[in-house]
């Protein structure tokens, strides 16, 4: 069967066009958002890189190329262009006959893949294709371990989940994607019962591990550190 995603180097070759293409845009990334955005694909990548290399039958390079390329749909500002960077990337990759990249395109951003599309804001007609799309999937692996590792970096920082969903919260206005943490909890757990580690140790989140026994609340603090 045809691989359905690029090589590593391959994928630094199209990421690199991400970032010119959308340079060569009428709205280019910001400098410090262009660093953010580097620093996050490629942490991205690496995190889903080192959980899919502790976990048998997943493919190490595969989780990388997927994990660089997730956001390859920011190519375009999605907001002046009123796009949705699922669908741009999604659409891209298909017509690269990168299948398996343009699926985690979609499916990182749809932690329900039942999603109720009043409850999201981007195009209606955007999120109708992702919704039929979504009809005939079923999250496998790679799908839970891209939303997980996208959420275990915030703008290049290696942060914990509930770090991640507070700033995403917050820059988004949007407190109700709150509602996800424990879901994320649950992928983080899965993928520890796999590969024996625990998640934030395999991936260098720095977090107080005293907090969580100290408190007595069970919590974890949102400290964060880079990665
Ligand atoms: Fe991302």
């Amino acid at each position: 069967m045809n691989r359905l995603f690029p090589t590593r180097k391959k994928a630094e070759e199209i990421f690199e066009t991400v970032i010119q293409k959308r340079n060569a845009t009428k709205y280019p990334f910001k400098p410090e958002w262009e660093t953010e955005f580097r620093k996050h694909c490629h942490a991205v990548a690496s995190i889903a890189e080192k959980i899919a290399g502790c976990c048998p039958g997943l493919d190490s390079e595969k989780a990388y190329v997927l994990g660089l390329l997730h956001d390859c749909g920011r190519c375009v500002d999605e907001f002046a262009e009123n796009r949705f960077h699922a669908n741009v990337g999604f659409d891209w990759m298909m017509s690269e006959g990168y299948d398996d990249v343009a699926r985690v395109c979609i499916t990182h951003s749809f932690y329900d893949k039942d999603f109720d599309i009043e409850k999201f804001t981007q195009p209606y007609d955007d999120l109708l294709k992702c919704q039929a799309y979504l009809k005939n999937v079923t999250y496998n692996d790679y799908d839970l371990l891209l939303q997980l590792a996208d959420v275990l970096n915030d703008k290049g920082t290696t942060c914990t989940i509930e770090y991640r969903f507070a700033s995403l919260a917050r820059r988004y206005n949007n407190p109700g994607i709150l509602i996800h943490v424990k879901q994320l909890q649950q992928i983080k757990a899965y993928f520890e019962q796999i590969c024996g580690r625990n998640i934030y140790d395999l991936v260098g989140v720095k977090y107080d591990k005293t907090q969580i026994s100290g408190s007595g609340h069970g919590r974890e603090t949102l400290a964060c550190g880079n990665s």
